[in-house]
Parts: structure tokens; sequence; C-alpha cells
């Protein structure tokens, strides 16, 4: 997407998460212009999945801040992180396998909403019409993300494919304004990697901004604006596709990993 000003929606600044003895984050910092795809990417462990936990507030990082919108949210609860407009999806599929495709995007649709209240069959009118109005929107996100005629079924007879594509519906039924993609084309095919760049394009087109975690380079060279690039918890590089590309570091960092 076309970026009009240079505002910043997600500011890391000087960000460190510490398990046991290990650094997963070391002193982080980056921004992310409102409107673009940033890619983080990184050999595995670099800690690209615990940058998205602080950012949506799995847990807090012991130092250092993060900021969406010019507000602090590294303090704040997953749920109120959520409200404030960033969503994510996570590198394991989590979805409720027994429950069908539509009512895995209607769980997205309200943060709050608890899974009993739909399972429960509780019905008060305003509960109804509130319910209503989810399943429209839930149903308008299943045509977005092509899985309109999988309403019915129970999320766990898709292909992997669809699975990813339905996590990052019910990522959009909370309507974010950022939204954090973690490894959404690990273990597809081409025609479904194909499918699921598409989609974050299609998404980013939205004017919602995308931080994505790929392993797929040629996801990420085709579809990011930027990229950051971490290794052992440290940014070794940041710029754009061609810079990365070449950057010594960047080499070395992958060539290390593969040995
Ligand atoms: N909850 C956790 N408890 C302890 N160690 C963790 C935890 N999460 C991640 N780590 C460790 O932190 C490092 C970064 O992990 P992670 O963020 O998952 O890397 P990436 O997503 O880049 O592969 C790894 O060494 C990993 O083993
Ligand atoms: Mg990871």
């Amino acid at each position: 997407m076309t970026v009009v000003n240079g505002e910043n929606i997600l500011e890391v600044q000087g960000v460190v998460v510490v398990f046991g003895g290990l650094m997963a984050l070391s002193n982080l910092s980056f921004q992310v212009k409102k409107g673009i795809i940033k890619a983080v990417i990184g050999p595995n462990g670099a800690g690209k999945t615990t940058l998205f936990n602080v950012i949506t507030g799995s847990f807090p990082p012991i130092k250092g801040s993060i900021r969406f919108k010019g507000r602090s949210i590294e303090h704040l609860k997953a749920h109120k992180i959520a409200d404030r407009g960033v969503s994510r999806t996570f590198q394991t599929v989590e979805l409720f396998g027994n429950m069908t495709v539509l009512e895995n995007v209607m769980l997205g649709c309200h943060t709050r909403v608890p899974t009993s209240f739909m399972a429960s069959g509780f019905r008060l009118p305003g509960a109804k019409r509130k319910e209503e109005e989810m399943r429209e929107r839930a149903l308008k996100i299943l045509k977005f993300i092509g899985l309109a005629d999988k309403f019915e079924e129970p999320a766990d007879n898709l292909p992997l494919g669809q699975q990813k594509m339905l996590e990052i519906g019910r990522a959009l039924a909370t309507e974010p304004e950022l939204i954090c993609l973690d490894e959404p084309a690990a273990g597809l095919n081409e025609t479904e990697t194909y499918v699921a760049s598409s989609l974050i394009k299609a998404i980013n087109a939205k004017g919602i901004t995308v931080l994505l975690v790929e392993h797929d380079m040629k996801v990420i060279m085709n579809i990011s604006d930027e990229i950051v690039v971490l290794n052992y918890g440290q940014k070794i590089a940041e710029g754009t596709p061609e810079a990365i590309r070449n950057h010594p570091k960047v080499i070395e960092a992958y060539l290390g990993s593969e040995a």
C-alpha cells in the first residue's frame, strides 16, 4: 500500500525479554509505519514469536516500551491490546477444531465474548441482536478470505492452508488496525502460499498495517515494504527487501543457522 505520510503506528523501544538466562529480545528497537507491510525475519530462535508475544500482551517486556498509535501498551493485558486495535495469528494453528468455520470467526468478533456464549444457547434480546450482527460480520469476512462456502464445516475438516486463512479471518474479526501474522505460509504448498500472499496484500490494501513473520523468502521479498532482521534477539539489519537481500550480516546469519 502507498504510504502518504511517515506516521508510525507501532514503536518498539529498547525492549528486553529474558527467559531464564536467555536474552530472547535484547534491547530491540524498531518502528512500523502506518499502512505498510513490515516483515520480521531471522533464523529459528531469533525471537520473532517472542516479539509478537510482547506486542500482543502475552507477557510484558522486562525493559523497554511498546507504543501503538503513540500510546504505551507494554503494560496492558492481551484483551486490552486487542481492544486498542492489534490482533495476531499463531505460528501453529489455534482454532476451535470442533466448532464451525463461522463460529471460529464469530469468536474473534468480540474479544470479550466468552466461548460459552455461543455454546450455551444463552438468549437475551440484546444478546440475540449482537449475535446476529456478529454473524453478518463473520460471513463478510469469510467471503473476503474465500471460505464463505465452508461456513458450516467444523474447522478441523479444513486442509491446513484453509485453517491458516481462517485464523487470519478470526484475527480480522476484531477489526484491527495492526495485524501480526506469525508464519502464515508455514506448511503450505505453493498454491496455498500464493493464496496466503494475495490475502495479506488484500488485507493491507484495506488500510490495515501488517507485521509479518515468515520463513518463505519469496513471500517476504514479494510483499513486504520493509524488513527487520533479528538474530539472537538483536536487530542485525533493517531496510527495503532489496537492501536486506544482499546485506552481509543477514547472509551470514542465515548461512550460520543452516550449518
Ligand atoms: N515461553 C518461553 N520460555 C522459555 N524460553 C522461551 C519461551 N519462548 C521462547 N523461548 C526461547 O526464546 C528464544 C526465541 O524464541 P522464539 O521467539 O520462539 O523464536 P523464533 O520465533 O524467532 O523462532 C528461543 O531460544 C526459545 O527457545
Ligand atoms: Mg516463531
